[in-house]
C-alpha cells in the first residue's frame, strides 16, 4: 500500500463532498450481529480498514460476513457454534474489538478476548466495561493478556451507575443487557449519536430499550432477536473534518448526506471563529464570514453533546492560522496531542502544558515532511497542508484509511492538489 500523501497547498476548493456512514457506528453495530440468530444487514457502510478489521475479527468468531463494497452493504450472520476467542493478533489492530465481549457473554455465556492495551492517544483501560458486565452477572479473570469472561447461568438485569461517560462501555453494556433476564437501568451513559444508532438497530432486531440519547437508558431483556436491516448513521466526525477543510482553505464547499444537528457545539465554535455553516434540505455549505481572517477561541473537549475529541486535532490545525491566541484543553484522552510537533514543523506556534495546548496564530503555514501518528492526527495534517504554502508530504498514511473513506478522491474532486504514492 502506498504510504505517503503529497499535497500542494494554497488551492481554493469548490464542489460537493458526500459524507459517508459513520465508522464508529459501524464498529459497534457489527458486533451486535453476534447477539442474534437472524442475520443483520447494514447499509451505508463505509469502505474503511477498521471495518475490514472488524470483519476479520467476526469471521474468526464464526460469523459469516459478506461485504458488498460497491453497494456499501454488510450482511452478517453468526453461526450457532461460535468460536469464542478474540485473538490478540486481530485485537491489537483495533481497540473497538473489545465490543465483542458483551454480545458473546450475553448470547453464549463465555468469551475470551485479548486486552486491547494502550494506543497512541492514551492508556484506554477497559475497567468500566468489566465493571458493568460484572454487575450483570459475568465474572472475569485476566490470564496472559486475555480477559476470560464467564456467565454462570444467564445475565441478570441490574442498575449500573457509570462513574463517567464511556462510549465503548455503554455500547458493550447495552448489548449485554438486551439479552439479560429482567430490567437494567444504566445511569450516566454516553449519549453519542453512535449509541443512539446502536439502540435504533437493536430495537429493529427486537430489543426493548428506552432513553437512548439521554443520561439513563432502561432495557428490558428479551429471549432472542430476529433478522433486521439497518442504515448506518452519517459520520459526524467526517462531516466536521470537511467543514474545516472548507474553512481552512478559504473555500465555499458543499457537503451532502450530512446533518449538523449532531455537531451543534462544534458548529457554534466554528461560527465563533468566523466560519458560517448553513444547512438546507439537500446540502450543507461552509464558508468564511470574513475571507481574510479566522478568530481565536478556547475549546474544551467533552463527551457528547460537547466539543468532540475526535475533532480536536482538526480544530487545532484551523486555529494555527487564527488571529490571536487560542487554547484547546483535551479532557477525554491524556495523550491526544501527537499532531502538535508535526504542525509545528509546518510553522504553527503551539505550546503544550499537560492537557492544554496554547495556539498562537501565525500568518501562514509552510509545507513540510511530516508523519501521521493516529487517525485524527493524520487528517489534521492533511487540513494544514491544504492551507500551507508549498508542498507537504505526509508519511505513515495508513492511519487515515482507518476512518476516512476515499478522502483523497473526495478532496481531489473539489480541486485539491493531492495524491498518494
Ligand atoms: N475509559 C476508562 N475505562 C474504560 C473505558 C474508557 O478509563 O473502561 C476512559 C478512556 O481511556 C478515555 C475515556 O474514558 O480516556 C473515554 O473513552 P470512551 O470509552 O468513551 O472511548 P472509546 O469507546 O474507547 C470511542 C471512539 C473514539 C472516540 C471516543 C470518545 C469508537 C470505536 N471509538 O472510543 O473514536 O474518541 O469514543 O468519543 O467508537 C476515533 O474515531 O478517532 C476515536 C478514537
Amino acid at each position: 500500500m502506498k504510504e505517503k500523501i503529497f499535497i500542494e497547498g494554497g488551492k481554493r476548493l469548490s464542489g460537493s463532498i458526500p459524507i459517508s456512514g459513520a465508522k464508529n457506528s459501524c464498529l459497534t453495530l457489527m458486533p451486535a450481529s453476534l447477539l442474534s440468530e437472524g442475520a443483520l444487514t447494514l447499509n451505508n457502510v463505509p469502505n474503511l480498514s477498521d471495518v475490514d478489521t472488524m470483519k476479520e475479527l467476526l469471521e474468526s468468531l464464526g460469523c459469516v460476513v459478506c461485504h458488498q463494497k460497491i453497494n456499501k452493504t454488510l450482511h452478517l450472520k453468526q453461526s450457532d457454534e461460535p468460536l469464542l476467542l478474540a485473538d490478540y493478533e486481530i485485537v491489537k489492530k483495533m481497540r473497538a474489538s473489545i465490543l465483542v465481549l458483551g454480545p458473546l457473554l450475553a448470547r453464549f455465556g463465555q468469551a475470551v478476548v485479548a486486552l486491547p492495551g494502550g494506543c497512541a492517544i492514551g492508556a484506554r483501560p477497559v475497567n468500566l466495561h468489566l465493571m458493568a458486565l460484572e454487575a450483570l452477572g459475568a465474572s472475569f479473570s485476566i490470564e496472559n493478556g486475555y480477559v476470560k469472561g464467564n456467565v454462570a447461568k444467564t445475565l441478570k438485569g441490574s442498575k449500573i451507575n457509570f462513574p463517567f461517560e464511556s462510549v465503548g462501555a455503554t455500547a458493550n453494556t447495552i448489548m449485554a443487557a438486551v439479552l439479560a433476564k429482567g430490567t437494567s437501568e444504566l445511569v450516566n451513559v454516553a449519549r453519542e449519536p453512535e449509541i443512539v444508532d446502536l439502540c435504533k438497530c437493536l430495537k429493529s432486531m427486537g430489543c426493548k430499550i428506552e432513553g437512548e440519547g439521554e443520561r439513563t437508558i432502561i432495557i428490558e431483556g428479551v429471549d432472542n432477536l430476529k433478522e433486521a436491516t439497518h442504515n448506518v448513521v452519517m459520520d459526524r466526525i467526517e462531516l466536521g473534518t470537511f467543514l474545516i477543510a472548507g474553512a481552512i482553505s478559504n473555500s465555499d464547499l458543499e457537503l451532502t448526506g450530512g446533518n449538523i444537528t449532531m455537531l451543534e457545539n462544534f458548529v457554534n465554535k466554528l461560527y465563533e471563529v468566523g466560519i458560517e455553516v448553513c444547512q438546507s434540505e439537500s446540502n450543507i455549505r461552509v464558508r468564511r464570514i470574513d475571507s481574510a481572517s479566522i478568530n481565536c477561541t478556547n475549546v474544551l473537549t467533552e463527551p457528547f453533546p460537547g466539543f468532540p475529541t475526535d475533532l480536536q486535532a482538526q480544530m487545532m490545525a484551523l486555529l494555527s492560522l487564527a488571529d490571536g491566541v487560542s487554547s484547546i484543553e483535551e479532557q477525554i484522552f491524556e495523550n491526544r496531542f501527537m499532531h502538535v510537533p508535526e504542525l509545528i514543523r509546518m510553522g504553527a506556534n503551539i505550546e503544550i502544558s499537560g492537557r492544554k495546548a496554547t495556539i498562537s496564530g501565525v500568518d501562514r503555514l509552510r509545507g513540510a515532511q511530516v508523519k501521521a501518528t493516529d487517525l485524527r492526527a493524520s487528517v489534521s495534517l492533511v487540513l494544514a497542508a491544504l492551507a500551507a504554502e508549498g508542498q507537504t508530504e505526509i508519511d505513515k498514511i495508513h492511519h487515515i484509511d482507518r476512518g476516512y473513506e476515499d478522502i483523497i478522491k473526495k478532496l481531489a474532486d473539489c480541486g485539491a492538489q493531492i495524491k498518494r504514492y
